[in-house]
């Protein structure tokens, strides 16, 4: 209500910190004045009594002044789609609040719980670091060296509102709600009176645990306690023994306190104490640790809590109190089931005792996450080993582990086994057999992922056994025998190392104008309304009176019959309005795509968990929510078609160049070979979003819609109410990325919202929520490929033939960079009952890339030659012919890896490698060069068209409208740039507001990474149009201004409006005839990645990336810059990260950033340079530029290979050689298991088809 719509909200859950706050507090004890960052998403809004917060308007405005935080991120290129920017400056402005300076490591840490799904994130850290203490190339302004940043000037920052300085609050607070009430007492003794009262009601510090249990499990607690005025709960007290922690202390506290105790003890007393620094650098993300307390996380008793483990093997004990007080152990006893200890109900932790270590007590802490950071655990681990001094045999131990069960468990029969013998290789390789007996997961598990987990707990008891060794050689002098896999064993820790980057610009021609913008590195023109929160998206827009919302009801059935749906309960419920069903629409009930038909609301049958049946629409969100839970659906199952049974969609596609059954003939060796790629989310950080607003008349509607193609909008909803085009405008002022998932499921959501906005007669908004975007819309489709490839005997690959399961853009890319002569393939479409999916970012071509590229890998893997070599001796050289008959000249594409080569130092640095993996049993280099050739445009011809119409207003000012949409690539800023060249006026007088259909009809989708080449062509275009209409007032006032003439054209009654258009290439495919001319040209780009790769736990860092591409002349090379890195970001998550895990029964598990993880700046490569092609050019797109949006998400596939380079490297040490099975993503787990150690050996492989898995390989 009070229109502070920058903090954006992203998933409601605390893991994408695009809705980070700062708040502000005064600690009573200290008087001193507390910031720190939040996540607004899970902070009840009762909990802020007594606190400030600032939320990014009150940083700093456009209006008025900027805060350098947000200056510097925008002027540094950190802003595409800008939706993740608000969230990005807090937790910047936050810890420049607490250190003006930071590290680099204190500006990784603060933003490591945020998301950017557009930029690849090195922009936002080169901002961000722009305020090291360090003095670096960045500390000045990129666009002129010679203006600094605005200075920091922590003087002006505001101060904490006055009237919240007033002394602790005796009486108790209460605060109720529709359902729920919220009391907060003063003091111990109430807290303990409240709590006999109420036993069930939750105690709410953090609300980490709660808040999304409450949000997406709906759990409803009709009372909740907040504890955080009561001082016992934050005190902390030193004994000789140890130091008792207040139970609500946060973590990011208890994680000071202990720092700040370490100078003050002896080193030796510091063990535990520092095992649990360990693990708090990782735990959850800084906003998760600054609320999330002690006792929330131990009373939580999450199976993979990573503090348990570690308090309970360090001996910690609790106090209790309710009626009395009780001191408890917090051992394997105190953890009793899932989420549950032996606490009653009454029972309030008010303090956690954490002793000092002893001499000769040493400590492990160990974590394996999906992702490094911000990412619960896989398997977590807390070790303590006792010897008394002078001695290596073993007085005490005490091991346990998080993530092998419901609860944190205690390996008792592994320590049984350790205690009273000798710290050696002998004992410990018992202990490893023990553990392997006494920790065993059933296959189906929940979690899954069961030999990697079993793997992980030796690896980790392995670890700890190394670095007690190495404790043990200084204390007791023992000099253990080298052991064989342990030559040369190092940590690492990444997070001190700097990240260096290096971009290198293209030159502007000397001769060209100072005003002209094209070619230069512009700033995204609202960067600056996007880290200010200015930046208005779909769900920013007011609200009009009488606006309802709409909640969907999904199927829970893969497959079934809805033999009832009962909305009477939904009906009754406060402020729901009405239920949508299909038999509402007026219009056409389903729409059509590539010649099947898609139900908008299923009405007899449903084929997928997700399916939308119905809507329910209510005057808020909320009320909407609670009523599409309350709608009863009943379903009758029937049975699933699976692969197996071959439903397969039609038509199936075949491709063939030379004769690949004559060339089986005379061939040395065949190899056949499979990979399976799983799919990928788009996880664009703005959900679907939009609004249909009824203009009251003649059934006319306005629909503001988060969508790629505003065209397919406006069609769909006019055919869904069987009402004319001309009747609906659709508008997009900006999307919060999109990545091609902003098409076709965003079409069937805004003809349902259209068909409430139409029953109703009132505006309604559709919002999903992450968890319902991620089950609803699809994503990259999955791909099971097989190869056959015969090779000869000089290395070539004579002849390749594969069965994709994905159609057509697979078979125009599946020759890649590669003039392989005789190549077949077929590619067929499958029908499942899992969601139906949809574009992605490259549209097949990353999966088809990826397969061709593995084929080649395995081939250099049975030839025994590196990977890079059998790639050059394929590859297309001189003038070349794609295998659909498309005459080209690879000539770029060779310069691009002669180039990358040579900028990546790839010779050393590969024998660097070689040289570091002989001298390293454990951790393993990988290196891999891969290349691309990728097709631009639409091969349906008739998408390759575009429009544009551009005003100019009689003060000299410039209005541009084109069809494209503005998602973050930048293409409005191409566009300021296209018409500031061509109508000789500085940028700063072309302005872009939104696209609509209203303005330029029938705009083809923002997509296939021609937006610029074609809608660029189209405001050229018109702009020439009206700079020629201009031209004979021009020459009869060569020395006018701009304004003079528009102003004299006025007078002269001259039109200064047009349209312009550009008609693109007719491209084709002929499938029958197997040859077309499907893209306008080919874009290319080489990328070398360097990993380093943990064999133990699967865990890797990238080095090293370099890139080379070729995009011809850049319009806006900082933007192109940030496509390319975008992308490899995005690559590097499809293809080493982000996984869609789906139940047996097809319901998808991973539905929110906790459980699918896409990178975050703990991936960024430690180097990362990108360099653009220097003398290209391209007489097919504008200004000679090349399209670059989809290209470099397969560059990605470089960190993949590298990793199974690492991989090959590490099985070579068992022995292993030749090609081996690595599936995509490369994820930590499927990367150990390929290492094949000995520790992975010793898990018994599991039948597939002998248990029901707990999650789907797709
Ligand atoms: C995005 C995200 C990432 C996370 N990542 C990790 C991770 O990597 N590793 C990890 O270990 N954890 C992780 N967590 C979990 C987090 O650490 C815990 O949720 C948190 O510590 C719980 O503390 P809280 O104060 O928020 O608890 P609340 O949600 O406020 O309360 C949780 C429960 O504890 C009870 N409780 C709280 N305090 C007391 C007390 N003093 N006495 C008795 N009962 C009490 C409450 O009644 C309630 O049942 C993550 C959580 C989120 C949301
Ligand atoms: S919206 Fe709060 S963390 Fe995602
Ligand atoms: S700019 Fe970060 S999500 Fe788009």
């Amino acid at each position: 209500s009070v229109r502070l719509t920058g903090t954006k909200y992203g998933c409601g859950g605390g893991g994408c910190g695009a809705c980070t706050v700062m708040l502000s507090r005064l600690q009573p004890a200290t008087r001193t004045i507390t910031h720190y960052s939040v996540n607004a998403c899970l902070l009840p809004l009762c909990q802020l009594h007594g606190a400030s917060v600032t939320t990014v308007e009150g940083v700093g405005s456009t209006k008025t002044r900027l805060h350098p935080v947000q200056e510097r991120i925008a002027k540094a290129h950190g802003s595409q789609c800008g939706f993740c920017t608000p969230g990005m400056v807090m937790s910047m402005y936050t810890l420049l609040r607490n250190r003006p300076q930071p590290t680099m490591e204190d500006i990784t840490q603060a933003l490591a719980g945020n998301l950017c799904r557009c930029t690849g994130y090195r922009p936002i850290i080169d901002g961000c670091r722009t305020f090291c203490q360090v003095q670096n190339c960045c500390q000045k302004g990129e666009q002129n060296p010679d203006e600094p940043f605005l200075p920091l000037d922590p003087t002006q920052e505001l101060i904490f509102p006055p009237e919240l300085i007033v002394s602790a609050n005796p009486k108790t607070l209460t605060f109720r709600g529709e359902r729920v009430s919220w009391v907060s007492p003063s003091s111990l003794e109430e807290l303990l009176q409240l709590k006999a009262r109420n036993p069930e009601a939750p105690l709410v510090v953090g609300n980490s645990n709660i808040g999304p249990g409450m949000k997406f499990k709906g759990v409803l607690h009709p009372l909740m306690i907040s504890p955080t005025r009561v001082t016992e709960l934050f005190e902390v007290t030193r004994t000789p023994q140890g130091v008792w922690v207040g139970a609500g202390c946060s973590l990011t506290e208890v994680w000071s306190l202990l720092e700040k105790l370490l100078p003050q003890l002896a080193e030796e007393q510091t063990g535990l104490f520092r095992a649990l620094i360990r693990q708090l650098g990782t735990l959850g993300s800084l906003q998760i640790r600054n609320v999330a307390s002690l006792g929330g996380n131990i009373v939580s008793a999450y199976p993979n809590s990573d503090l348990n483990p570690v308090l309970a093997a360090g001996n910690c004990r609790v106090s209790v109190v309710s009626a009395g007080k009780r001191e408890l152990p917090l051992n394997q006893d105190f953890f009793v089931s899932f989420g549950k200890t032996i606490l009653k109900p009454e029972e309030i932790l008010v303090s956690v005792f954490i002793p000092f270590s002893r001499k000769g007590e040493f400590f492990g802490a160990f974590r394996q996450a999906p992702r490094k950071e911000s990412s619960f655990s896989t398997v977590t681990t807390g070790m303590r080993v006792f010897f008394s001094e002078g001695s290596r045999v073993v007085q005490d131990v005490s091991i346990y582990y998080g993530g092998m069960g419901p609860t944190t468990v205690c390996a008792t029969k592994t320590c049984a086994a350790i205690v009273s013998r000798p710290w050696d290789d002998e004992t410990l390789s018992q202990a490893y057999n023990v553990l392997l007996d006494e920790l065993v997961l059933p296959l189906s598990a929940p979690g899954g992922k069961v030999e990697f987990r079993r793997s992980l707990t030796l690896s980790f008891l392995f670890q700890f056994h190394l670095e007690v060794l190495q404790k043990l050689k200084e204390m007791v002098k023992y000099k253990p025998k080298p052991l064989k896999w342990t030559t040369s064993f190092v940590f690492f820790d990444f997070s001190s190392t700097p990240l260096l980057r290096l971009l290198l610009l293209q030159h502007v021609p000397k001769d060209q104008s100072d005003q002209d913008p094209v070619g230069r590195p512009i700033m995204h023109r609202s960067a600056l309304s996007h880290a200010t929160g200015e930046a208005v998206y779909c769900d920013d827009l007011p609200a009009t009176e009488g606006e309802l919302f709409l909640a969907l009801v999904t199927s829970s059935r893969a497959h079934a019959k809805i033999t009832g749906l009962d909305a009477s309960e939904a009906l009754r419920l406060p402020g729901v309005v009405d239920v949508i069903t299909a038999k509402d629409i007026p219009g056409q009930k389903a729409r059509k795509l590539c010649g099947y038909e898609e139900e908008l609301l299923a009405e007899t049958e449903v084929s997928c968990i997700g399916q939308m049946l119905c809507a329910v629409v209510a005057d808020s969100r909320s009320h909407a929510k609670r009523g599409a839970a309350a709608v009863k659906v009943a379903y009758e199952d029937l049975p699933d078609p699976a692969v197996e049974k071959s439903s397969f969609f039609e038509p199936r596609r075949t491709i063939e160049r030379g004769n690949v059954t004559e060339a089986f003939e005379s061939v040395d060796q065949v190899h056949e070979g499979e990979l399976r790629i799983g799919g990928q989310e788009h996880f664009y950080m703005e959900t679907q979003s939009m609004l249909v607003v009824p203009v009251g008349e003649e059934t006319e509607f306005n629909a503001y819609v988060s969508t790629q193609f505003p065209t397919l909008m406006q069609e769909a909803i006019a055919e869904t109410l069987s009402i004319p085009s001309n009747r609906v405008t659709c508008h997009v002022r900006r999307i919060g990325g999109a990545f091609g998932g902003k098409v076709v499921k965003t079409a069937a959501l805004a003809c349902i919202t259209g068909v409430a906005a139409w029953k109703t007669n009132r505006a309604v908004r559709c919002v999903l929520e992450r968890g319902e975007d991620m089950l609803i819309t699809g994503a990259r489709h999955p791909v099971l490929g097989k190869y056959k490839v015969w090779i000869s005997r000089d290395k070539t690959i004579y002849s390749q033939e594969g069965l994709l399961i994905m159609l057509l853009k697979f078979l125009l890319h599946f020759d890649n960079a590669y003039n392989i002569p005789n190549l077949r393939g077929h590619a067929a479409a499958c029908r499942t009952n899992l969601p139906s999916n949809t574009a992605f970012r490259g549209f097949g071509v990353p999966q088809s890339l990826l397969v061709v590229e593995n084929m080649v890998e395995d081939v250099a893997a049975l030839l025994r030659r590196p990977a890079h070599q059998i790639r050059e001796i394929n590859m297309y050289k001189g003038p070349s012919v794609t295998q659909y008959k498309l005459e080209f000249s690879p000539e770029n594409l060779q310069r691009c890896w002669e180039e990358c080569k040579l900028k990546a130092d790839h010779g050393a640095r590969r024998r660097a490698a070689d040289q570091f993996n002989r001298e390293n049993r454990w951790r393993k280099r990988g290196m891999s060069i891969v290349p691309i050739k990728y097709g631009i445009a639409f091969s349906d011809g008739f998408l390759n068209q575009a429009a544009a119409l551009v005003h100019i207003y009689k003060d000299g000012s410039v209005l541009v409208s084109h069809g494209g949409t503005e998602m973050g690539q930048g293409l409005h800023t191409k566009m300021q740039q296209v018409a500031s060249r061509e109508l000789h006026v500085p940028a700063s007088k072309v302005y872009i507001s939104e696209t609509s259909t209203n303005t330029v009809p029938n705009a083809s989708p923002s997509a296939a990474s021609c937006g610029t080449d074609a809608n660029g062509m189209a405001v050229q275009n018109a702009c020439q149009i009206l700079y020629q209409r201009l031209e004979p007032i021009r020459l009869r006032n060569p020395k006018g201004s701009w304004e003079s003439w528009v102003q004299t054209a006025f007078y002269e009654k001259m039109s200064l409006s047009a349209t312009g258009f550009y008609k693109g290439p007719d491209l084709y495919m002929d499938w029958d005839k197997k040859e077309g001319r499907p893209y306008a040209y080919f874009t290319f780009g080489v990328c070398c990645c360097e990993v380093e790769l943990d064999c133990l736990t699967g865990d890797y860092r990238t080095l090293r990336t370099d890139i080379v591409v070729d995009i011809g002349r850049s319009v806006n090379p900082s933007m192109d810059i940030g496509q390319i890195e975008g992308a490899f970001m995005q690559g590097l998550g499809l293809y080493t990260l982000e996984e869609l895990k789906f139940s047996p029964s097809g319901l998808l598990y991973t539905r929110g950033p906790s459980q699918y993880k896409i990178p975050a700046v703990c991936d960024v490569p430690l180097r990362f340079n990108v360099y653009l092609l220097p003398d290209s050019s391209n007489p097919h797109a504008i200004y000679s530029s090349k399209g670059i949006g989809e290209p470099a998400v397969f560059l990605g596939s470089a960190a993949f290979f590298a990793i199974k380079d690492a991989a090959a490297a590490a099985r070579s040490e068992s022995g292993l050689v030749g090609p081996f099975s690595l599936n995509s993503p490369a994820t930590a787990e499927r990367a150990c298991l390929a290492c094949a150690s000995p520790f992975t050996q010793k898990i018994p492989a599991s039948k597939p088809g002998s248990f029901k898995p707990w999650a789907l390989n797709i």
